[in-house]
């Protein structure tokens, strides 16, 4: 078989794995040949493509990012762009296409095998909010980022008997300033999924100074605030509608300094969660992952996306993942409230 690969959306650490372990087993097991498309859908509109097999694949599993790059383009925002990409892939003799992405790379997979195009997804996001699989690739080493920021900040923190608060990733759901804050023992975490009030987080911001601890706050991009609406960097919006966040950190450090006269700091950590080398986690299951895509591939499994289910590699249909987003249960914020000071 012929197969063509792309990556789209946000890079994410574990990337490179999947591309490395589906070459490897896809050639040496299969005989299948590769295509690499450049920059996500745009390659595959624009026909730029690159070689992709053994020797290309050497020596990337550690590295981040993605060797295939990455773009937000959306075939079909662009006019005849599912025809176009449909018309590329067949014109080049390829049998079918393996999709790494989120919510909207996998929705433009989905639009695709609707249209008669073979495409198996394999998710990816570090925001680990996509439904049907318990945990994407770029998530652990996203948490991992944001626990050693807050280790480092805790120590600044406290020295200058300043209150912090920490922006991480995450529009629509807080994983990650869930999962981060727990492991970095965050005084307070602020997630989209439940407003908050100033009120609130100035009553824990008096509670922890009271305790003896300088507050660590860890805000989702996407957390709102119950007076208002969710802070955004710019009105733009990408080509898949979604706005660009940023801010919410600046906002309520301004706000708690005026409200409890506590000195008060921002950090966003933005794309540093997305750079650099993958945890073994990470590694591993984009591996597994890469593996089972290859398999769905051969055995024409198309409209379907590799999941993890416990420790187990499975399939699901590509509907399964985009048709809702996975969010955080209040019940495990509820968890992580225990450990607040005060
Ligand atoms: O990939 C998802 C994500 O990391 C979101 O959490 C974040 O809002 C967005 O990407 C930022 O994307 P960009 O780098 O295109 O601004």
């Amino acid at each position: 078989m012929k197969i063509g690969m792309l990556t789209g959306g946000g890079d994410c650490p574990g990337l490179n794995a999947v591309i490395r372990a589906a070459v490897l087993k896809g050639s040496r097991e299969y005989g299948h040949e590769f295509v690499g498309y450049l920059d996500g859908w745009k390659g595959a509109i624009e026909n730029l493509t690159t070689d992709l097999g053994v020797a290309q694949v050497q020596g990337i599993l550690s590295r981040g990012g993605t060797i295939l790059g990455s773009s937000r383009t959306n075939p079909a925002a662009i006019d005849d762009g599912l025809e176009t990409v449909i018309r590329n892939v067949r014109g080049a003799g390829i049998d079918g296409l393996i999709a790494i992405g989120g919510d909207d790379t996998l929705g433009v997979a989905r639009l695709l095998t609707d249209n008669g195009l073979g495409v198996v997804g394999v998710p990816k996001t570090i925001d680990n909010d996509l439904n049907a699989t318990d945990y994407t690739f770029g998530f652990d080493t996203a948490v991992n980022i944001v626990m050693e920021s807050l280790d480092r900040l805790r120590t600044t923190g406290s020295s200058h008997h300043r209150a912090l608060v920490v922006e991480v990733m995450g529009r629509h759901a807080g994983w990650i300033a869930l999962h981060g804050g727990m492991a970095g023992g965050a005084d307070l975490i602020l997630i989209p999924e439940e407003k908050f009030t100033l009120e609130a987080v100035c009553r824990q911001v008096d509670a922890s100074f009271r305790a003896g601890v300088a507050p660590l706050i860890v805000a989702s991009e996407g957390a709102i605030p119950e007076e208002g609406s969710e802070v955004t960097a710019t009105d733009d919006t990408d080509a898949f509608g979604n706005i660009r966040l940023g801010g919410i950190a600046g906002w309520l450090a301004d706000r708690i300094e005026q409200e409890t006269g506590h000195e008060t700091r921002s950090v966003v950590l933005g794309h540093l969660q997305r750079g650099g080398t993958p945890t073994a986690f990470d590694r591993v299951l984009a591996t597994r992952l890469g593996y089972r895509a290859i398999e769905a591939v051969t055995s024409g499994d198309w409209g379907m996306m590799t999941t993890l289910r416990g420790t187990s590699v499975d399939l699901a249909p590509l509907a399964d993942a985009v048709d809702e987003s996975k969010t955080v249960p209040l019940e495990r914020l509820r968890e992580a409230e225990n450990a607040y000071p005060g």
